[in-house]
């Protein structure tokens, strides 16, 4: 655990870890699009999918969290992430499917689903599945075409987020097998 957030709430959310060569291509991707649209580059280690997002959690209720991710039994994920796109609303440019893979909704929902009656989400809501590559950033105008990043996501991990100088960092704390 990072030393800055071991006395604090941590800042959860549930997640697919990019495989390490697509984390580097997509990073280098957002590399060449930063000149253009300012912002900040989002690191490559901490680069995911965010499944479902719980905010702060007391670290009393971390057991109970991890108990029932482990009861879980959700199959493997396929995911392609085959498009770059700019949300104006959060200024963020993302990777993201053109088609989403039902597994992967699936995974969203069942995952959401199961932590709605311990009380650690308040709502299902649905996921748009996308990874965030530059953050405040401007309109980048036209922006590259992806070449396809494919893999089978074979776990799911529970991450936090805490603040630095330089915004969001975002570490993996738990990890579990999706069959
Ligand atoms: P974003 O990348 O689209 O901003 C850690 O903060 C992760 O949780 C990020 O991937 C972030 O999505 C997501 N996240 C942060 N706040 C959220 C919220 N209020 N609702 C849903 N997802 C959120």
């Amino acid at each position: 655990m990072n030393p800055e957030t071991a006395a604090s709430p941590a800042r959860l959310f549930f997640a697919l870890w990019l495989p390490p060569e697509i984390a580097r291509t997509l990073h280098r991707q957002a590399g060449g699009i930063v000149g253009k649209s300012g912002g900040r580059l989002m690191r490559e280690e901490s680069l995911h999918v965010t499944l479902a997002f719980l905010g702060e959690v007391p670290e009393a209720r971390l057991p109970a969290l991890q108990a029932i991710a482990a009861d879980l039994e959700l199959p493997r994920v396929p995911v392609r992430l085959d498009r770059l796109g700019f949300w104006k609303h959060n200024h963020i440019v993302w990777a993201g499917c053109s088609e989403t893979a039902p597994e992967l909704s699936a995974l969203a929902g069942g995952l959401q689903r199961a932590l709605l009656p311990a009380g650690f989400l308040d709502a299902e809501r649905a996921v748009t599945p996308h990874v965030t590559l530059l953050r405040k950033a401007a309109h980048p105008g036209e922006l590259p075409v992806l070449p396809a990043q494919e893999w089978t996501a074979g776990e799911f991990v529970l991450a936090r987020s805490w603040r630095t100088e330089r915004g969001s960092a975002y570490e993996p704390v738990a990890r579990w097998p999706l069959r």
